[in-house]
């Protein structure tokens, strides 16, 4: 976890505009500077960034957000790789994370202990691998030359009860057990791995976490594999990663495969950017690891029933992850043959043909989606709908989801529309668990307190003068508003620390919004300055309490009868309305 005041220190010192400048021609309009919207296709600029709110919005596709949520949005970085980014710029070190629990300390100390067992563990398995000639025989049978071997580090675990004796003299170290390569079982120890080719499973530095070991020929389990250790988590770790990279970068594509296997046949057939999940369906770890390497991600399965089961899995994993930028494409290769046998039978340029007409991410959500149902009746046709409604809702992609709407209305007979109003109430705001822009939901109607807000956000230092009173407590403008007020914002807080602060919460719908209309008036008026915004703050209350007065007046006009007492009041009250509404500039 990073320290709230360590971000709020950052976005003080970093600026949106540098930050955006890297990526986006800006030109100044105004208060604000405009360019072309990074995250949509547009002629004309509507891609606005606020140097005073250190906030961007885009008033063609809606994309928002400060400079974190800029950076994770264009370069799909992580949020804490985004914030690290941006501090190694301004030149902050961003706080070691703090084990907050004793077991999370005491976790952390293992971790690093483990890694130079794992590692001396992998020496010790090659060594093993160059003395087996019927390892490597097996290895030569499946076609694999050395150099391909020695790239992914394939070694053999020797048969032998104890093998690793002969790299550990101290066996009984329960380090080895906490590592997955001893198992304990009563009184006695022994090797996991006992003959087996051994693929060793690198984290993304580089270093040795965990092993997959293949019996040679037949035998069950085909495949065994580390157990999930402090140093190894299935869903988080992706096998070939380390030696995948380069490729990934070049071809500017990333090919998840089902198999270790799958991975080192292809690299040997020179299709060096595939990755394989690790025996686990994709988790969402493993897409946005993969879609920050690469500009598509091709998922690969197998053509039968299981395939297309793993596949939707991946695909609804990718739903909110895919950007209009980066697609997530899906292939299907034919049944009984998996990457490994297509490549040998058929060689790399029909393969690659076949990654580059990959099913679209649409394609394939599409087709799943009508599977079964008979669009030429009504009912079948409101059960396509109703089952795309979901779905659509998760894809954050704006023009993706603009033409998956599209491709649903005219299936389903409806009108575009329909379909948007279907998807957009559960429009569940996002923190940043996907990297595509923040967008913002309809505009909301607007309201005395929602302007408050408005003002509020532009100079944060007039919380300190809302009058509690006068709110409507039944808006969520209020709740928003008393929010910020909370917040007692000293001088210095900008917008883009309110932001930061409201991400996740329930108002950050509504201070988004907000946000963003403050820079809708600041296109070509000059300069919006603090004393304008002040004023038409206190116009705002003023307003409310003019409305406040007539109210009572109302209430009184209508009690008063032959009462002295109140009559004197109401007087007093129109009085009172008199002075208040000369005040109003
Ligand atoms: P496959 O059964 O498709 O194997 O399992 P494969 O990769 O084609 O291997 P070869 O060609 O027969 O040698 C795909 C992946 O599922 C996991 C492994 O990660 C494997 O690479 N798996 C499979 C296991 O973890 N355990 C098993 O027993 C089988
Ligand atoms: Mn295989």
């Amino acid at each position: 976890m990073i320290p709230d005041s360590f971000k709020q220190d950052l976005l003080n010192r970093v600026d949106v505009v540098d930050v955006v400048s890297r990526f986006v021609q800006l030109k100044k309009a105004g208060a604000n500077l405009q360019g072309l919207c990074p995250f949509h296709t547009e002629k004309s600029p509507s891609f606005t960034v606020s140097p005073a709110k250190q906030f961007y919005h885009c008033f063609g596709c809606g994309a928002h957000g400060n400079a974190i949520g800029f950076l994770m949005a264009y370069s799909s970085l992580g949020y804490v790789d985004a914030i690290k980014e941006l501090a190694s710029g301004v030149g902050m070190q961003v706080p070691e994370w703090q084990p907050s629990t004793p077991e999370a300390a005491a976790r952390k100390e293992r971790e690093t202990d483990l890694l130079p067992l794992m590692e001396k563990a992998m020496e010790f398995y090659r060594g093993e691998l160059k003395k087996s000639p019927r390892a490597i025989e097996y290895l030569k049978g499946r076609g694999l030359s050395g150099e391909i071997a020695a790239r992914f580090r394939i070694g053999y675990a020797p048969d032998d009860w104890q093998g690793l004796k002969g790299a550990f003299p101290d066996y009984d170290d329960k380090a080895l057990v906490d590592a997955g390569l001893v198992v304990v079982n009563e009184d006695r120890r022994y090797d996991r791995f006992r003959d087996r080719v051994m693929f060793p499973i690198h984290n993304a530095r580089g270093a040795v976490i965990g092993f997959g070991g293949r019996v040679l020929g037949e035998g069950e389990p085909k495949y065994l594999n580390s157990p999930e250790t402090p140093l190894f988590e299935k869903g988080r770790e992706v096998y070939g990663l380390v030696q995948a990279r380069d490729a990934i970068r070049t071809a500017g594509r990333a090919l998840v495969v089902e198999g270790y296997m799958d991975v080192v046949a292809l690299a040997q057939f020179g299709v060096g950017y595939a990755v394989a999940t690790l025996g686990t369906a994709t988790t969402p770890v493993h897409v946005a690891k993969l879609l920050r390497l690469a500009d598509e991600l091709v998922f690969c399965f197998d053509g039968d029933a299981a395939g297309r089961k793993a596949a939707w899995r991946a695909l609804e994993v990718s739903l909110p992850l895919a950007t209009d930028a980066k697609p997530v494409k899906f292939l299907f290769l034919p049944e009984k043959d998996d990457p490994d046998s297509y490549i040998r039978a058929h060689g790399k340029d029909a393969f690659e043909q076949m990654v580059r007409e990959a099913q679209t991410l649409s394609g394939f959500l599409i087709a799943e989606l009508q599977a079964g149902l008979n669009l030429g009746s009504p009912e079948g046709r409101s059960q396509f709908v109703a089952r795309a409604t979901p779905h659509l809702q998760k894809v954050t992609a704006q023009v993706l989801r603009l033409q998956v709407g599209r491709e649903v209305a005219r299936l389903s007979g409806l009108a575009v529309e329909d379909i948007e109003r279907l998807v957009s109430p559960g429009n569940a705001p996002s923190r940043y668990q996907n990297r595509a822009p923040a967008r913002l939901a309809p505009p909301m109607t607007g309201s005395q307190e929602r302007n408050l807000l408005r003002c509020v956000l532009s100079n944060p230092a007039l919380a300190a003068e809302i009058d509690d009173a006068l709110l409507d407590p039944e808006l969520p403008e209020t709740a928003a508003l008393r929010a910020v007020a909370d917040l007692a914002p000293e001088s210095g807080v900008s917008g883009a620390v309110l932001v930061e602060h409201f991400q996740g919460t329930d108002h950050e719908q509504i201070v988004f919004q907000a946000m963003a209309s403050t820079m809708a008036g600041e296109g070509n008026d000059g300069a919006a300055p603090d004393a304008g915004v002040a004023q038409e703050f206190h116009q705002i209350q003023l307003a409310l309490r003019i409305k406040r007065m007539h109210q009572e007046i109302d209430v009184l006009t209508s009690r008063v009868g032959s009462n002295p007492a109140l009559a004197a009041e109401l007087n007093q009250r129109v009085k009172e309305l008199h002075l208040l509404k000369a005040k109003r500039a």
